[in-house]
């Protein structure tokens, strides 16, 4: 049989990065699964942005939240206990089986967050959670600028990351226990929200010491679309 992809020219090809960070996933989302839940809630940080966001979600009429780069589903729960209708995506099958699996009442999607599968301003909000980590630095922006076709006007993003400190510089590759990852320069990273058109809200950065593996610092910034580009 030909397919509609055979008959596509140029063939319809995925970047490596992907077909690797999806490999990668599918292969560790088990013991990922039963790492993060624990380590997730262990930390208070984690109890400060997170429920920030949902309340500008909630104030702002209750729309539908994005969780992209989910995972197993444990921030996507999170979000819907604080009252916010959410639903995950994530680029490996595995990890949406097991985020199906642990929380059957929610939605969850396979699928990639620089092609969401929604439409032009559609979403209350989007968060990605230590899920750009994967993307490299030159596909970042094209990343960013989809999350602000999806949002509604002054919809909110809430993006976390490890931070990287070097005025110099944009990002650093590091040797992440899945999969090749980057840290990110916050006040670069803000930069780039402004030019797709998303202004920067509020951002809190933990001490890199807090982080005992690494020492990279804990990032959570989060921005709020503009009702008009600035770009014009
Ligand atoms: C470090 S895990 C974070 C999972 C969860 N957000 C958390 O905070 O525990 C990164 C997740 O992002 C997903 N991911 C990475 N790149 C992605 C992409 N381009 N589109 C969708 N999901 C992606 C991976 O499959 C993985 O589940």
């Amino acid at each position: 049989m030909i397919t509609v992809e055979a008959l596509a020219w140029p063939p319809v090809t995925e970047p490596d990065f992907l077909t690797a960070t999806r490999t990668a996933y599918d292969t560790s989302a088990v013991r990922y699964a039963e790492f993060i839940g624990e380590h997730f809630h262990a930390n208070p940080i984690n109890r400060v942005m997170i429920p920030f966001f949902a309340e500008l979600v909630r104030a702002s009429g209750d729309g539908l939240v994005a969780d992209v780069g989910c995972g197993p589903g444990h921030i996507t729960a999170y979000l819907r206990s604080l009252g916010v209708t959410a639903f995950g995506i994530d680029l490996s099958p595995e990890m949406i089986a097991l985020a199906r699996g642990s929380h059957p009442e929610l939605r969850f999607e396979v699928g990639l967050m620089g092609a969401l599968d929604a439409e032009d301003a559609s979403l209350a909000g989007v968060l990605a959670n230590y899920s750009i980590i994967h993307t490299p630095p030159e596909r970042l922006p094209e990343t960013l600028a989809e999350f602000h076709r999806v949002l509604v006007p002054g919809g909110h993003l809430l993006l976390s990351f490890p931070g990287y400190d070097d005025p110099a510089e944009f990002a650093e590759a590091y040797d992440h226990k899945v999969f090749l990852a980057y840290r990110y320069s916050p006040d670069r990273v803000a930069e780039l929200l402004l030019k797709v058109g998303l202004a920067e809200v509020a951002r809190l950065v933990g001490a890199p010491g807090e982080d005992p593996q690494r020492g990279f610092p804990q990032v959570y910034l989060l921005a709020r679309r503009l009702t008009r580009n600035p770009q014009g």
